[in-house]
């Protein structure tokens, strides 16, 4: 078993010269709505979630993103309405949200 059923990264990832990042896509609300959310629903820590936070994961043309493993599900989001469907849908009841899966060929 592994020692977190889901663990989700956000890229929070600021450049500068104005090259696209998360952190101009509202990145860290997200991930401070998805901290909360995962806290509040009681799925946090050990055998639940955990919620960390990332540097560039090379896929920045699709941000904000985060991606979710063991699963290694990739999501682009843009408010807290997506997080709490990725939290309820994913990581509670562990059906991926395919309307917010980053296509595959997005990158850098
Ligand atoms: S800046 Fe977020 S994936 Fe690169």
């Amino acid at each position: 078993m592994s020692y977190y059923k889901h663990h989700i990264f956000f890229c929070l990832n600021q450049r500068s010269k104005g090259d696209a990042c998360c952190a101009d896509h509202a990145a860290q609300a997200g991930f401070d709505h998805c901290k909360q959310t995962v806290k509040a629903a009681g799925l946090a820590g050990v055998g639940g979630v955990r919620v960390n936070k990332a540097g560039c994961l090379d896929r920045c043309a699709g941000g904000p993103v985060a991606v979710v493993y063991p699963d290694e599900t990739w999501y682009t989001f843009v408010d807290n309405t997506d997080i709490d469907e990725i939290v309820e849908s994913h990581l509670k009841q562990g059906k991926p949200v395919e309307r917010l899966r980053l296509p595959p060929d997005v990158g850098r």
